[in-house]
C-alpha cells in the first residue's frame, strides 16, 4: 500500500498546522479506502468473539475445533480454540458466545483433557452464564450404551446454569464428518454470517482422512509366538512420496476393506447378485470398501423390524431385551435369523453405515524410521452365539494386508500424548499388550535425541514365553543403557495373576522417587481396566511414598502434562 501523502516540512505552514492538515489527509484517504475495500473497513472493527473449547482424547473433537475455528476467523470472527484443560485461561462468565465439542469416553465419562473442566462447569459453586449463548456438537459412537453423554451433558449443564442455546445440539456416530458440518451450518446460520463457505476439496491439502495415502506394506508379521491364543501383528508402511509427517506419540488412521467371506455370505443370504451395479459400482465392490457390514447396532435392529415384520424380533425389542440381543451379534446374525426380502441391494445399504477408519499407536519414531510408519495391531476373533468372529480393521490388518499390499492410511497428531520437550527428562511409561506401541517409537526417538534421560518401561502381556512383544529390541535397548529399567507382568504364568499395577505397587518407592525428579508418566492400551487399575496405583504410591494429596499431586502434573494417556 502507498504511504500516506505528508506536507513537506518547507510548506508554508507552521508546525501546529502541518500537523493538523497531515492528520486531516490521512482521515480523508482512510475513508476513502475503507469506502472502496469494505473489508478493510471490517478490519477495523471490533470481531465478536466466539471461543471453542475441545474436549478430545484421540483428536476428532479436537480436528473439528480446529477447523471450524479456522472457517469462523475467516469468516471474521475471532476464534480462539481451546483444549478443555486450558478452562482456568478462559472466564465463561465473560463470554458471549461458546461452542463445545465433545467426545466421550469410558462408559460416558469425558476425555481426559476434559474431566477437570467438566468437575468445574458442574460444581454447585458455578457461577449463572446468563450472558452466554452456546452450541455442543457430541461426538460419540453408537455401540456405546452412553452414546453421546457428554455432549448431552455440556448441554443441559449450560442450560442449567442460565445459558441460551443457540442451535440444538449435534450429536455425531463414528462416521462424524457430514453430521459436524451440519451443526457447524446451523450455528454459522444463526451467528447472522452471509459468508458461504468453502467447501472443503480433498486432492489440494496433500494426503489427509478426507484423501488417505495408499501406503505400501513393507513389513507384516505377527510377534507372539505360534502357541500363543493372541495375535499381535507388527506392520509396517512406506510413506515415501506422501509428503506425510508424524512424531512419536501421533496415531495412524487406516481404512480396511471387509472380509470377503462375508461379503459373499450376506450376498447369498439376501439373494443378491454380486455384480449388479449400484450408482456405477459392483455391489461386492461396495460392501468391500464402502459399509460397515458388521457391527450390529441397537438403531439397525428396529429398522431391520420395520422392514421383516418378524414376530420373534418384535417380541425381542418389546421386551426391552435389545440390548442383550445385539451383545456379541453382528449384523450377519439377523439376516439370516429374520430374513428380508429387499427389491433392490440399494434398501440394504440404506440400512448400514459407512465403514470408518480405525486409529493405531504409531510405534516407530520417524527420525529412526526414514519414510516409514509401524503400528502394532491386535487380532480382535473371539466366539460367541456358535460363530467365529473377527474384527474389521484388525483382522484385515492381520489377514488380508501382506508384504507389496497398499493399505488406505493417513495422519492423526495426538498432542496430548508427546515427549518432554526436554529429552533430559526422565519418563516412565506403563504400555501391556498393544500399549507398547507409542514407547517403541518413544524409545527409539530418545535414542535419536541423545543426550536423553532415564527411561523405565513397564509391559505386561499373558505369558513370558510367547507373549513377549519385541523382545529382542527392549532387549536391545536394555543392553544399550537406553532403557534404564524394564519391568515385566506375565499374568497367566504363575497362579495368581499379576498385572502392570501390581508391579508398579511393589516399585512404589522408586516410581516416587522418579516422579519427585520431575519424571513424565504416560500410560497406553486397554481404557476399561488398565488404565484405571494404573491410575489407582498411581495415586496410592503417591499417597504412600509421597506422603501427600495424591489427587492434587495428580491434578498438577496433568496440568504440566506429567501424566498423559493414550487409552482406547
Ligand atoms: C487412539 C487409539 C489408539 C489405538 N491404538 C491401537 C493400537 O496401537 N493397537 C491396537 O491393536 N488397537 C489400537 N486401537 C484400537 C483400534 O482402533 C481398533 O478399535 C481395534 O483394532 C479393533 O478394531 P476392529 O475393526 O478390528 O474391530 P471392530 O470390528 O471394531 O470390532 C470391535 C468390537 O467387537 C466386539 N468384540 C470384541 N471382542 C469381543 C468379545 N470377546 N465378545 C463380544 N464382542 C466382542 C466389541 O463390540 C468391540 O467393540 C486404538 C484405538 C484408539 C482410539
Ligand atoms: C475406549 C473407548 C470408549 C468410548 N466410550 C464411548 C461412550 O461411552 N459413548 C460414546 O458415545 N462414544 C464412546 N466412544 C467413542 C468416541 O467418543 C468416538 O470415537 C469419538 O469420535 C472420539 O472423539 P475424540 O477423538 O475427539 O476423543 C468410545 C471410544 C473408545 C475408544
Amino acid at each position: 500500500m502507498n504511504p500516506t501523502p505528508q506536507i513537506p516540512v518547507n510548506a508554508p505552514f507552521n508546525e501546529a498546522q502541518r500537523l493538523w492538515l497531515n492528520g486531516y489527509i490521512a482521515g480523508i484517504i482512510s475513508q476513502a479506502n475503507s469506502e472502496s475495500n469494505p473489508s478493510e473497513s471490517s478490519k477495523n472493527k471490533i470481531k465478536q468473539r466466539i471461543p471453542i473449547v475441545f474436549a478430545s482424547q484421540s483428536g476428532n473433537s479436537q480436528s473439528l475445533a480446529e477447523q471450524f475455528g479456522d472457517e469462523l476467523e475467516k469468516s471474521g470472527f475471532e476464534t480462539p480454540v481451546f483444549g478443555a484443560e486450558e478452562y482456568e485461561n478462559f472466564d465463561l462468565t465473560k463470554e458471549e458466545f461458546l461452542l463445545i465439542i465433545s467426545s466421550t469416553w469410558g462408559d460416558g465419562d469425558p476425555p481426559d483433557n476434559a474431566v477437570d473442566f467438566w468437575n468445574h462447569i458442574n460444581s454447585e459453586n458455578h457461577p449463572r452464564l446468563e450472558k452466554l449463548q452456546y452450541s455442543v456438537l457430541g461426538l460419540g459412537d453408537k455401540n456405546y450404551l452412553h452414546f453421546c453423554a457428554m455432549g448431552e451433558k455440556f448441554d443441559k449443564r449450560l442450560e442449567e446454569l442460565g445459558a441460551k442455546r443457540l442451535t440444538p445440539r449435534g450429536e455425531c456416530d463414528v462416521d462424524y464428518e457430514e453430521t459436524a458440518e451440519d451443526w457447524f451450518n446451523g450455528v454459522l446460520k444463526k451467528l447472522d454470517t452471509s459468508i458461504k463457505k468453502e467447501t472443503t476439496k480433498a486432492n489440494t491439502d496433500g494426503y489427509s482422512k478426507k484423501n488417505p495415502f495408499p501406503a505400501k506394506v513393507i513389513l507384516n508379521k505377527n510377534l507372539n509366538e505360534q502357541e500363543s491364543q493372541k495375535q499381535t501383528h507388527h506392520v509396517e508402511f512406506d510413506l515415501s512420496g506422501s509428503n506425510l509427517s508424524y512424531e512419536a506419540g501421533d496415531v495412524l488412521g487406516i481404512y480396511p476393506t471387509n472380509d470377503p467371506e462375508l461379503i459373499n455370505e450376506l450376498i447369498t443370504n439376501l439373494n443378491f447378485d454380486p455384480d449388479e451395479l449400484v450408482d456405477d459400482k459392483k455391489l461386492k465392490e461396495t460392501l468391500l470398501h464402502d459399509y460397515d457390514i458388521r457391527n450390529l447396532t441397537k438403531d439397525f435392529v428396529l429398522s431391520w423390524f420395520d422392514k421383516s415384520s418378524s414376530e420373534a424380533l418384535g417380541q425381542i425389542i418389546n421386551n426391552s431385551s435389545l440390548e442383550e440381543y445385539v451383545a456379541g451379534r453382528e449384523i450377519i446374525d439377523l439376516v439370516v435369523d429374520y430374513p428380508v426380502s429387499f427389491s433392490e441391494p440399494k434398501q440394504f445399504l440404506s440400512l448400514l453405515r459407512k465403514l470408518s477408519p480405525r486409529l493405531y499407536s504409531i510405534s516407530s519414531s520417524p527420525n529412526a524410521n526414514i519414510d516409514e510408519v509401524h503400528i502394532t495391531v491386535a487380532k480382535v476373533s473371539y466366539e460367541s452365539h456358535g460363530r467365529s468372529r473377527n474384527g474389521v480393521c484388525s483382522a484385515y490388518l492381520a489377514d488380508r494386508c501382506n508384504k507389496n499390499d497398499t493399505a488406505n492410511v493417513f495422519l492423526q497428531s495426538s498432542k496430548h500424548f508427546k515427549l518432554p520437550q526436554d529429552s533430559s527428562i526422565p519418563i516412565i511409561m506403563v504400555g501391556p499388550g498393544t500399549g507398547i506401541a507409542p514407547f517403541r517409537a518413544f524409545l527409539q526417538e530418545r535414542e535419536f535425541l541423545k543426550p536423553f534421560g532415564k527411561n523405565w518401561l513397564f509391559f505386561g502381556n499373558p505369558h513370558e514365553g510367547t507373549d513377549f512383544l519385541y523382545k529382542q529390541e527392549l532387549m536391545a535397548f536394555k543392553n544399550k543403557g537406553i532403557l534404564s529399567k524394564l519391568s515385566t507382568a506375565w499374568s497367566r504364568d504363575q497362579e495368581n495373576k499379576i498385572y502392570v499395577q501390581d508391579v508398579m505397587a511393589q516399585e512404589g518407592k522408586e516410581i516416587w522417587n522418579w516422579l519427585n525428579e520431575g519424571a513424565y508418566f504416560y500410560v497406553c492400551g486397554d481404557a476399561k481396566y488398565m488404565a484405571k487399575d494404573v491410575d489407582s496405583c498411581l495415586h496410592k504410591i503417591i499417597d504412600e511414598h509421597g506422603k501427600i494429596n495424591s489427587e492434587s499431586y495428580i491434578k498438577e502434573m496433568k496440568k504440566e502434562k506429567r501424566y498423559q494417556r493414550d487409552v482406547y
